[in-house]
């Protein structure tokens, strides 16, 4: 096994050593092996996590050697690594790493990486288990599945396991993810299919479940009678950088919405599951989706809004607008932001709204889920402007600070009766200190485990895509007229807000933390 420096990820942190394989990754010269990929599996290398019968095949189009491939990911892994390389770990990763050269559709590639497969096995003791990871881009994925399924490779004979990891986007709308399922299928069991969501490697994700649902105190108020409304935020700082290409056939509904977004609405409004098997928390997971009320042509307009983003100012730097960026079309009608108003038609949340924003060149990068509870029923403090008391809420802080806190009103010391709003906070690095990882670390662990618990099943990839297919062809079918209708370092179009203050709400500024905001001048009538 790997050397013993110390790692982030801990045998003790998760369960042992996963057992022999080989993880074939399809797309190896590409962006996500080296920046991501890489780096997380020598993190799992060095926290003593991967088996000694353990070995790396890339494959891609690039004309390398085995050696030659063993040099590029030595010169990428001092780059990208999230912590410092030990000599003593990498020795031992990179001589498990193996390289096949050719073209994804061409079938001498699957016989040349059958070969490959058998020489990990004898050299490396693999046992014939393979995890094969799709980091292709997506025009890819059926055609790496049919040519894997046609050449036997993906069949689990002898007790040997084979799995398939598919990347985002699985699909483009619902017609095609249904088309892909449909291939993936013809060539994989259900349970050999990982669909991942990298949003589900974050710790704080994970913990959405471990804050509900191992605590008392949380779940007697997590419903209708209590919470007021729900609101996700997911603010990106940066724009689209290179990635203009993909951009412009997805924009952010596709890109955010139905994946990332979708997994943090199912953990916080899913029922407890009967156990944390897979299935059984899948199961919560898609009967939320499916009881998200459906749109219709004209809530597509009133319960979604669009927006791009034109120039504007980041942190004092003048940046350009969408319709600059590379690849773009200068008259483009993708939109970087969207904002939804749902509801989930369940005994638990009929009528709670749950509002959700995702933008790039937002003002800071922000994920947070705040739960806003009702008011109490009646002003005790009559005379404490009933305005100034601000709603209770629980603020959980995906990223980039991690964290959760509880915002209350407590009475400001001194003769006069006055009320400010202060936190309770809990963050991670206090208890836990910081852990730089990838956040890809516990979804590869978990595929080599054969837990999917943390991935998505084909029917709740459907059921995101339904909710979000009416929206996309409103939008289609009407191009926006005002883009570009945000600036960049803004929070977004003057739509979302609207979105919410016809509902008498308004969205929390994530920047802001009670403890250091309470309104401490004094009320005029207080006494
Ligand atoms: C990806 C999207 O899935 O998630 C990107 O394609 C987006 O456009 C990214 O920037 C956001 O991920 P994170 O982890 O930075 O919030």
């Amino acid at each position: 096994m790997a050397g013993s420096d110390s790692a982030n990820v801990t045998q003790e942190a998760l369960g042992g050593p996963a057992g022999p394989c080989t993880m074939v990754i399809f797309g190896a010269g590409g962006d996500l092996t080296k920046r991501l990929l890489i780096p997380a599996i020598y993190n799992l290398a060095a926290g003593r996590l991967l088996p000694e019968h353990f070995a790396i095949v890339g494959v891609s189009i690039e004309p390398f050697t085995t050696e030659q491939f063993r040099e590029q990911a030595t010169k990428d892994i001092h780059q990208f690594a999230t912590c410092a390389v030990q000599d003593e770990s990498w020795n031992w990763f990179v001589k498990r790493i193996y390289y096949a050269c050719g073209d994804f559709h061409d079938a001498n590639l699957y016989v040349k990486l059958k070969d490959t497969l058998g020489q990990t096995e004898k050299e490396q003791g693999t046992q014939g288990n393979c995890l094969f990871y799709l980091a292709t881009s997506p025009e890819f994925f059926p055609v790496v599945v049919q040519q894997l399924g046609a050449a036997g490779l993906t069949e689990q004979e002898d007790e040997k396991w084979k799995r398939v990891v598919i990347e985002k986007p699985f699909g483009h709308d619902l017609p095609s993810a249904i088309a892909l399922n449909k291939t993936v299928r013809a060539a994989l069991e259900e349970k050999q299919v990982y669909r991942i969501d990298h949003y589900l490697g974050k710790e704080t994700v994970q913990n959405i479940l471990a804050f509900r649902f191992a605590n008392g105190i949380f779940e007697p108020v997590w419903n209708r009678r209590y919470v007021d409304h729900v609101q996700v935020t997911v603010a990106e700082q940066l724009g689209v950088e290179q990635r203009g290409g993909y951009y412009e056939t997805a924009g952010a509904l596709r890109d955010m919405v139905p994946n990332h977004i979708f997994q943090l609405i199912t953990l916080c409004a899913m029922e407890p599951p009967i156990s944390f098997e897979a299935d059984a928390v899948h199961d919560e997971q898609s009967k939320i989706l499916r009881a998200i009320q459906p749109f219709s042509p004209e809530t597509a307009f009133s319960q979604a809004v669009r927006g791009q983003y034109g120039e504007g100012t980041i942190d004092g730097m003048q940046v350009a607008g969408y319709r600059s960026e590379p690849r773009v079309a200068p008259n483009s009608q993708t939109p970087t932001y969207v904002a939804l108003a749902l509801h989930i038609d369940n005994w638990r949340w009929a009528g709670v709204p749950f509002y959700l924003r995702t933008g790039k060149r937002m003002a800071r990068r922000a994920t947070q889920v705040v739960i806003r509870f009702r008011r109490p029923p009646f002003v005790l403090f009559r005379k404490t402007h009933v305005e100034k008391l601000a709603p209770n809420e629980i603020v959980i802080n995906i990223q980039p600070d991690e964290g959760i806190s509880l915002n209350f009103e407590a009475k400001v010391p001194g003769p006069v009766v006055r009320l400010g709003a202060v936190n309770m906070k809990f963050e991670y690095s206090d208890y836990f200190g910081s852990t730089p990882q990838t956040g890809y670390e516990t979804l590869i662990y978990d595929c080599m485990m054969g837990d999917p618990t943390l991935f998505q099943r084909a029917d709740m990839v459907e059921a995101s895509w339904t909710v979000v297919q009416p929206i996309l062809d409103a939008w289609r079918a009407t191009p926006a007229g005002d883009f570009p209708n945000y600036g960049a370092g803004s929070w977004g179009p003057e739509g979302a807000n609207e979105l919410l203050r016809r509902d008498g709400r308004e969205w929390r500024d994530p920047t802001i933390d009670n403890a250091t905001h309470y309104d401490a001048s004094p009320a005029s009538d207080n006494k």
